[in-house]
This record gives structure tokens, C-alpha cells and sequence, in this order.
């Protein structure tokens, strides 16, 4: 089978089936030059695939319509687990803004928890950029029922589009301030050092980046802090911090570009 073919075959399953082709591409490419034949090569592209996007919430939420928000947000394990302490978070992610753009980035389904903003207070333009189409229409539902779609939206892109990230960031009003919650992982999975390249560039067209990753295992709960310290560094070397917090084994760094 020729690459075309390969990727039409990896995205037959459904859960694959509305990722951005550039994602499904890179994925593959790991295989490519491996002596594998075509079977090998797409199992092994799915697994990849299956690590990167969707390990991480129920496939239910794929299938469900109808729900009510609180369902979907506890259905998804990163939104699950900041459920009881969103206003918290957003307070300290957004002092001392009382307006903004969020421009969330791998936003899973985390934009269902806009009404977070709207208890505090906070006048949030909302954009989310998620690769997996089903969360963006899920999102996207949600925010025309609730009468939201004036000042949210989500967009299916990639993150390794680059030119259109900035491109959507530069439309948004200042001040912006960008999500980069526990995405990390997934992009340097794919592709080493591409999170310390988009983050110098979302730096520049931004006020303030937030960058979290998990403390601690979902499983057993321990403590994993060693393998962050490549991520520590380069934030502390580039950029001005700003905030550094830790909210129920999630860690929240705040910062923004030194020559601004
Ligand atoms: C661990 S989840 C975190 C979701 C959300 N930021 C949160 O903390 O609630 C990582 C998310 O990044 C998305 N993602 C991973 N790689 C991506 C890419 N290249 N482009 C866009 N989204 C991506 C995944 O689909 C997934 O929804």
C-alpha cells in the first residue's frame, strides 16, 4: 500500500477517523522506514495513535449526546480531577486580568467548564484548538445551547500547524492568555523538542502562557517529578515566570516572554 492508502486504512476505525491527516501522517512516519510490512505498520501506527490521543478519556464521551456538562467533565480524566478546584485555578491563571482571551490549546473537552469564568466574574473570549473532532463538536454543542458562540469556540487543528495556531492567536483581543494544559507529553511523543519551539513562538503573540503537566500518576498517585526537569529548565532560561502553583497533583506554570 502506498502512504495514501495507509492512512485511509489507520483511520477506518473510528476513533482515528477525525484526527488532522498531518497528525495520522507523523504517526505513521515512525513506522515507515522500519522493516515492517503493511499490517505491522498500521497496528503499530493505531497503538501510537491510541497513546497520544486517547488514553486519557472515556470513549464515551464520542458517542454520548445529551448529556449535561458535569457528566462530560467528569468522564475525562484531566477535567475530572480538576472538577472541584476549576475556580480556583482560573482565578490564579487569570489575575489580575478582569477580561481576556483564553486561547486554550489541546483543550481535550475542557472548554465545557466556561461557566468556571462566568462564576468568577471573568469576561473570557474563549478558543479551544483540539485535534480529536469529537470533542470539538461536543464543545462547540455546548456552547451554542448554552448561548455561548458569541464568545466561544472550538477548532479541530493540529498543534504542529504552526502558521494557523499563530494565524488564530493574532485574531484574538488582547490580552491573550494561553492554555497549555498536560500537552506536553502528547507533542514530544511525536515529535522531540516541538513543545520548546511552539511555546518561544506563543510567547511572542501572547501576554501569558500557562503550561501544567501531572505531578503525579493517575494510577498509584506517587510523585514524578524528574523527568520534568528538562521542561523546568528551558521555562526558567526563556521566560519570565510569573506564577508556579499546584493544585490537586497538577502543576501550573505562569510566564511570559522576557523582551515584551
Ligand atoms: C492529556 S489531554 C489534556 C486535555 C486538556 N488540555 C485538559 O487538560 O483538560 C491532551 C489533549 O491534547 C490533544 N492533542 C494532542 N496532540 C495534539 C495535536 N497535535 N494537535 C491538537 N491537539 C492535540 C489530545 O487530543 C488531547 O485532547
Amino acid at each position: 500500500m502506498d502512504k495514501r492508502e495507509l492512512i485511509q486504512k489507520i483511520t477506518e476505525k473510528k476513533e482515528f477517523s477525525r484526527l488532522p491527516k498531518e497528525d495520522v501522517e507523523m504517526a505513521l512516519e515512525k513506522f515507515e522506514k522500519k522493516n515492517l510490512n503493511d499490517y505491522q505498520k498500521i497496528k503499530l501506527t493505531r497503538q501510537f495513535l491510541r497513546k497520544v490521543f486517547s488514553s486519557f478519556s472515556s470513549r464515551k464521551v464520542f458517542s454520548s449526546k445529551g448529556k449535561d456538562v458535569e457528566w462530560y467533565l467528569l468522564k475525562h480524566k484531566s477535567t475530572k480531577e480538576r472538577y472541584s478546584f476549576y475556580e480556583e485555578i482560573y482565578s490564579n491563571c487569570l489575575k489580575p486580568f478582569k477580561r481576556a482571551s483564553v486561547i486554550d490549546l489541546g483543550a481535550g473537552i475542557n472548554g465545557l467548564s466556561y461557566g468556571f469564568f462566568e462564576k468568577l466574574g471573568l469576561k473570557v473570549d474563549y478558543v479551544a484548538v483540539e485535534a480529536i473532532g469529537q470533542f470539538v463538536e461536543v464543545m462547540n454543542t455546548f456552547f451554542e445551547e448554552n448561548k455561548l458562540s458569541k464568545k466561544a469556540r472550538a477548532y479541530q487543528l493540529s498543534l504542529f500547524d504552526m502558521g494557523s495556531i499563530k494565524q488564530l492567536i493574532e485574531k484574538q483581543k488582547k490580552p491573550r492568555v494561553i492554555f497549555f494544559f498536560k500537552v506536553v507529553d502528547s507533542l514530544e511523543v511525536v515529535k522531540r523538542n516541538y513543545s520548546k519551539e511552539l511555546l518561544i513562538e506563543l510567547s511572542k503573540i501572547s501576554d501569558r502562557v500557562i503550561v501544567s503537566f501531572a505531578t503525579r500518576s493517575l494510577g498509584s498517585r506517587q510523585k514524578f517529578g524528574a523527568q520534568r526537569k528538562w521542561l523546568l529548565n528551558f521555562i526558567e532560561n526563556e521566560f519570565k515566570i510569573l506564577d508556579d502553583f499546584e493544585i490537586n497533583g497538577e502543576r501550573y506554570i505562569s510566564f511570559e516572554n522576557k523582551f515584551l
